[in-house]
């Protein structure tokens, strides 16, 4: 996520906007910039690619006292100084948060107006089209920015500054987090508490669609339509570190809740539901090259690749297209059969980690279409895959990958769903429905977090654990791999993953009463199968935790703990079961004192083989 700040007041405006800057690099970023009006009121604005220091070493002494600044973590385009914000337009620059899905539509309008682009990045096309409207109708900038808003669609939080009005910044946000910090004859404008707190504890919080006018003494929100709205203000009674973490214990569990959003936004702009296809504007294969895929080979680690798992239970169920799931590390020492027409889908995370980048190059040399599916713009992969795909969950600062996960699996669900659409393998209004459903997901997630004491209760229960297994069928049994993955990594309780099936096949000796088996059991097509492998382990004394749907009367009867998660399409889940398995792992981990966000021995990013 980037970061936004913006100042008014007496201070020196560029110590305050760098100070306040930094506070946000935890959230990771890729280049910083400000724009500021001089003494003479007249506006400069300096960016650079890399670190906020590099940014100060370019920044010459300036008598300012208003000015807006950025940290970017790319979304659209390259991460580098042209793409950083802020944005100009004549006389105005904008710093933005989030992602303007019809920018491609608003920038040829613009284009063919007269307006020349230098950037790759949808927020310039905010710029211009502010200025667009400013021009027509001077005098009043607040005016200008809502007709430009009017025309947008997709999330914001943004701050305008103006050389035409020296006294003021504006700022308005959508579905991106804007907050006011209000101080003595000076005001900030934040996408984040910790920016601020060194200058105060006074905030007031925006909501979606309000936009204010800060002046060096006041502050005015009003609606869209520029009806005045009351704000209450509010004390921050945080430390900074507190801060960072938006008031939560650990940034894991910050993260488990920031899904809701991370999922709105892998999906932004990439919808059709009355079409019934999906869009992915980075994607560079036609309807005839993916009709011509005869096999996916899918490469990831660790979690990426339980991800992977679930792509192939989708591509094969809903494109017919044969689909193998590897670890980076075995792919490239097992002699793989590649030919030109086998699509290698790598998904990691941080795009950085050292098996899964070398066995894509391995893929490259076979010729292979390579397709990288990552979180971070910029990174190794998303220079070497001859496709990419971005995951937009933001930048995870936990060690556990969570809301990466969550938007890799969104990210498959839209790419099976536009590659069947290719190869005529579903119809239009099925896969209305599906995208539909699909809109619904960050609301049951709401729904399953509002719920989390159930859970913390069941972690405690068994916290004191020396083995869990945890068991799935079908699209579920990768999330079953997850769990484990999850409750080992950050709460060191030795823990297994297995298709519900295999039990029988071996595992089944280590069950016993010590043995809590968590079996994650939605209603679908394997249901009545589950419960059978639920009844194999309570015959074994073992305590048994069913993850099942809100409306499952049946399942009660043959567990010791049930965990629901709201009513979707079966085929959806494992989306809504993820969450479950995420939680439990944090809250055992949190019973048993664990360093839940740096897990020993584990690093953010493996670049080592
Ligand atoms: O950045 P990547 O997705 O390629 O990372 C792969 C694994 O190292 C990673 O998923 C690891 O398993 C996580 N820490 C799990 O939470």
């Amino acid at each position: 996520m980037c970061g936004i700040v913006g100042y008014i007041g007496e201070r020196d405006a560029v110590s305050v906007l760098i100070e306040s800057l930094k506070k946000l690099e935890y959230r990771g970023y890729d280049s910083a910039g400000l724009a500021l009006l001089d003494g003479k009121g007249k506006s400069c604005v300096f960016k650079t690619e890399g670190e906020i220091s590099r940014l100060e070493s370019i920044l010459p002494e300036l008598p300012a006292r208003i000015g807006i600044g950025h940290t970017r973590w790319a979304t659209h385009g390259k991460p580098n100084t042209i793409n950083a914000h802020p944005h100009v337009s004549g006389s105005i620059s904008v710093v933005h948060n989030g992602i303007i899905e019809n920018y491609l539509e608003l920038k040829e309008s613009l284009e063919s107006e007269g307006f020349v682009f230098v950037s790759d990045t949808d927020t310039e096309v905010l710029a211009h089209l502010i200025n667009k409207y400013y021009l027509k109708n001077p005098g009043d900038l607040a005016i200008a920015i809502r007709s430009a808003l009017g025309e947008v669609r997709g999330s914001y939080a943004l701050s305008v500054l103006s050389e035409e009005h020296p006294h003021e910044l504006i700022a308005a946000r959508k579905d991106s987090p804007l907050i006011l910090g209000l101080g003595e004859h000076e005001n900030f404008i934040a996408s984040d508490i910790p920016a601020i707190l060194k200058y105060t504890n006074r905030v007031i919080y925006m909501e979606n669609l309000e936009m204010v006018r800060v002046k060096r003494d006041s502050v005015q929100v009003f609606d869209l339509d520029g009806n005045p709205r009351f704000k209450e203000e509010h004390i921050i009674p945080w430390n900074l570190e507190a801060a960072e973490k938006a008031g939560y214990p650990h940034f894991m569990l910050k993260e488990i809740h920031e899904q809701t959003n991370s999922i709105h936004e892998t999906l932004a702009g990439r919808l059709q539901e009355l079409e019934g296809d999906v869009i992915f504007d980075e994607l560079d294969l036609d309807k005839e090259q993916i009709q011509n895929i005869h096999r996916i080979e899918i490469i990831a680690c660790g979690t990426s690749f339980n991800a992977g798992l679930l792509g192939k239970y989708l591509f094969e169920g809903l494109t017919g297209i044969h689909t193998d799931v590897d670890n980076g590390s075995e792919f490239r020492y097992s002699n793989p059969v590649l030919t030109p027409s086998t699509l290698v889908i790598a998904i990691t995370q941080s795009g950085e980690t050292a098996d899964t980048l070398a066995a894509v190059r391995e893929a490259t040399s076979y010729g292979c279409t390579t397709l990288a599916i990552t979180n971070v713009v910029g990174s190794t992969i998303s220079r070497e895959a001859s496709n990419i795909i971005y995951t937009r969950a933001g930048p995870e600062i936990g060690v556990a990958a969570t809301k990466s996960f969550i938007s890799q699996l969104v990210v498959l669900y839209l790419l099976v769903i536009h590659f069947a659409r290719a190869r005529s393998m579903m119809d239009a209004d099925r896969v209305g429905k599906l995208l539909s459903e699909l809109r619904k997901i960050p609301g049951h997630v709401s729904r399953i977090l509002e719920d989390k004491e159930n859970i913390q209760k069941c972690a405690s229960r068994f916290a004191e654990s020396k083995d869990y297994f945890f068991i799935g069928r079908n699209i579920n049994y990768p999330i079953a791999l997850e769990g484990a993955l999850k409750l080992k990594e950050i709460s060191y309780i030795h823990a297994e993953g297995y298709a519900a099936g295999e039990l029988k096949h071996g595992p089944l000796a280590l069950i016993s009463e010590d043995v809590p088996v968590v079996a994650i059991a939605p209603q679908g097509h394997t249901y009545d199968k589950i419960l059978s492998n639920i009844k194999e382990v309570k015959s074994r004394d073992a305590s048994v935790i069913a993850i099942a749907d809100s409306d499952d009367g049946e399942i009660a009867k043959y567990v010791d703990v049930v965990l629901t998660v709201p009513k979707t399409d079966f085929i959806l889940t494992p989306l809504l079961t993820t969450v479950v398995v995420q939680l439990l792992a944090y809250y055992t981990a949190l019973e048993r004192d664990c360093s839940i966000d740096k897990p020993r021995n584990l690093a953010k990013s493996v670049t080592v083989e």
